[in-house]
């Protein structure tokens, strides 16, 4: 097949922050955590290219609409988290669907929703699939938080790659709670969310797949024994971009994760649940905790997992892959065939 990787490079969104927001304030030090490195997008290509096809890469940029019209790839294998607003994750999709063209992974709508947790969470209430309670907070409006549950995690409502969660994301009065919101919304000037924080264990699931072929790949936990004294337990952005490093690299995940046979299992429900009402295709990472009861919640869904080629990187769907026996090119290869008879191609 004919198949064009578009990604939104760390380069890519660099020169389109300039261009577009050349008179803006100083670029907040995790606006890039969310772009893709050169390395990610050859292993890509490389892995595309071993099974068998012929491979483009294409920058998710004003462009790409044009370039993926002259192409007329067989599929896109999309994975470009885009620029900036609330449907960044959509605008490789929705160029897609206008084009008439085959891509890989969920539809605008599923992307655009999952991006925001605060709606995600909304349709997860109503098919009660467990996930923690919560408020919005929207700027400007005024706020009292005097009966809700502390201690508590103040995020924006619509990032990811841990931006925006830090290790004093986490608030243990309303007091203290109202100074991170303030703040998080000057920063991000997006609305906030409060939710409750559950101090159980914390695991992501890979999953992948559709209709009846939907699998569940092996758990991740995430242990928290490694990070730095005093830190909250919490993966946050120092976790994910200070703390681990190549050189140093913090023993964080285990995978598959050391559960019971009932724990799996009721893991593994929740997140097949989750991918089903959501109308994921494809692939999926959700983020799991546990409350004190030992009940899975869902704290949110990515639909465009990160895949960081090399094993040190800590990239967990690729680490849940490999452990259920699928290397980089065979996890890319198997995301192509789910798509491929998905639109029976
Ligand atoms: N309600 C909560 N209770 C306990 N911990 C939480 C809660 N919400 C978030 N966290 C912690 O903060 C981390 C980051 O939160 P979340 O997954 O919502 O952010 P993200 O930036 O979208 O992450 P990702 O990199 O997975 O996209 C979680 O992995 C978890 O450790
Ligand atoms: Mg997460």
């Amino acid at each position: 097949m004919k198949i064009v990787v578009t990604y939104s490079s760390k380069q890519g969104l660099h020169e389109e922050f300039k261009k577009r927001f050349h008179h803006a304030r100083e670029i907040p030090a995790d606006f890039f955590a969310e772009g893709d490195s050169i390395e990610t997008i050859n292993s890509v290509m490389a892995a595309i290219r071993s099974g068998g096809h012929e491979v483009t890469g294409i920058e998710a940029d004003d462009t790409a609409s044009e370039k993926l019209d002259q192409i007329r790839p067989d599929l896109v294998f999309n994975v470009a988290e885009g620029l900036f607003g609330d449907f960044r994750e959509s605008y490789i999709p929705l160029v897609c669907e206008r084009l008439g063209l085959p891509y890989t992974g969920s539809d605008p709508l599923t992307l655009a929703i999952c991006l925001n947790k605060a709606r995600t969470k909304e349709i997860l209430n109503y098919y009660s699939i467990p996930t923690p309670t919560f408020r919005v907070i929207h700027p400007y409006q005024k706020f009292d938080l005097s009966d809700f549950s502390f201690p508590a995690i103040v995020k924006p409502i619509a990032e990811g790659s841990s931006k925006g969660i830090f290790d004093d994301s986490v608030v243990d009065d309303p007091k203290q709670a109202k100074k991170k919101i303030e703040e998080s919304i000057a920063k991000y000037n997006e609305p906030v969310m409060i939710e409750k924080f559950l101090d159980g264990d914390e695991f992501t699931v890979a999953i992948w797949g559709n209709g009846k072929d939907v699998e569940v790949l092996p758990i991740v936990a995430i242990n928290y024994d490694d990070l730095p004294e005093g830190a909250r337990h919490i993966y946050s952005y120092e976790a994910k971009w200070i703390w681990d490093t190549p050189e140093k690299p913090l023993e964080i995940f285990k995978c598959p994760a050391p559960l019971t046979y009932l724990q799996q299992r009721n893991i593994e429900d929740v997140v097949r649940d989750t991918y089903r009402v959501m109308t994921i295709r494809d692939w999926c990472r959700i983020d799991i905790r546990m409350d004190e009861q030992g009940i899975p919640h869902v704290l949110e869904l990515n639909p465009l997992p990160g895949i960081l080629p090399n094993p040190e990187d800590n990239s967990c769907f690729p680490k849940a892959a490999r452990t259920k026996g699928y290397n980089y090119e065979a996890m890319v290869n198997k995301v192509i065939e789910f798509a491929r008879t998905r639109y029976g191609i």
